[in-house]
């Protein structure tokens, strides 16, 4: 694989994003790195730039001022072997997740071999799975799946890069809605559910600051904040049904005893509790 990188002040816009890989065979990946951007354009051949250039001056792009910008770096810097062996390469560090013995994360470089997998294009969005609350989740989906709950149709609520919604698919092969607030976010739900042709069911992703739940829905997932929990848990509840699943994700273990509180008052009860490094994670079902 070849690679062209540089560092930017600022991402390419998520419009830019999506119509580039349109027309280019290209992985895109951009990363936070202190106070700038890694921008990578990942590509199997060195044709497949060259083609890409040839294209790109055709189509002729001369009133969008940012792709130009961005075709400009591109033929600036070098194509270089997509080398994962770069000391200062970061991409090292997004390594595979194994998040069971059957069922991976995978990035979109990587050379697994497994059969259940879901490949996550880090970038903007949150939810590589590295970090503890979306791994908590991930482990509490496997674990369910282990006891054979059945998941039909999922809510992802704070759904970041849709890696929880995707998942859900991956094990449950159920229909996944993922709400998120953030257009940005939004796009890479579905960039990364393009990655996933390979999954039964299906997902879409919804802005929304407010939780959409139904009757029909047999798992609901929040991983955004406490605050948001407090906020909208009586709704989500009253909205959903008997038996309902609910992952409650993205909580500091200092605010446990006050959710605790909360979740006292309602008819729910507590089936897992998952503690990684300071976050807490909970597993509980609305009772019959
Ligand atoms: C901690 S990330 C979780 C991402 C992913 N689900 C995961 O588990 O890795 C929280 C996400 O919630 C979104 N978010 C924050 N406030 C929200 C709100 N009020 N409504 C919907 N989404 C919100 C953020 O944009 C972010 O993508």
């Amino acid at each position: 694989m070849k690679v062209i990188e540089y560092n930017s002040s600022k991402p390419i816009s998520e419009e830019v994003v999506d119509l580039l890989t349109e027309v280019s065979p290209f992985l895109i990946t951009q990363f936070e790195d202190e106070e700038s951007y890694k921008i990578s354009f990942i590509a199997n051949t060195i044709e497949e730039f060259e083609n890409f250039f040839k294209l790109i001056t055709k189509l002729g792009f001369d009133n969008n001022y940012e792709i130009n910008e961005v075709v400009d770096r591109l033929v600036k810097h070098p194509i270089k072997n997509f080398n994962l062996t770069e000391k200062d390469n970061w991409k090292l560090f997004l390594q595979d997740i194994d998040v069971s013995n059957d069922f991976k994360i995978i990035m979109p470089w990587s050379n697994c071999t497994s059969k259940k997998f879901i490949i996550i294009n880090p970038s903007l969005a949150f939810g590589t799975g590295h970090h503890e609350t979306t791994l908590s989740c991930l482990r509490i989906m496997n674990k369910l799946r282990n006891e054979e709950f059945y998941v039909e149709s999922m809510v992802d609520i704070g759904s970041g890069s849709g890696i929880l919604s995707l998942f859900a698919q991956l094990v449950f092969s159920c229909c996944s809605l993922g709400i998120d607030n953030d257009n940005e976010a939004l796009n890479q739900g579905y960039s990364n559910k393009k990655l996933n042709k390979h999954l039964n069911g299906s997902s879409i992703f919804i802005q929304s600051n407010k939780p959409i739940i139904n009757r029909k829905n047999d798992l609901v997932i929040v991983n955004i904040s406490i605050d948001y929990i407090k906020e909208h848990l009586e709704f989500i509840l009253n909205n959903s049904r008997n038996g309902c699943y609910f992952i409650l994700s993205g909580m500091l273990f200092k605010d446990f005893r006050s959710l605790k509180k909360i979740l006292d008052k309602f008819n729910i009860s507590l089936d897992k509790v998952y503690y990684l490094e300071n976050w807490i994670t909970l597993g509980l079902v609305k009772n019959v």
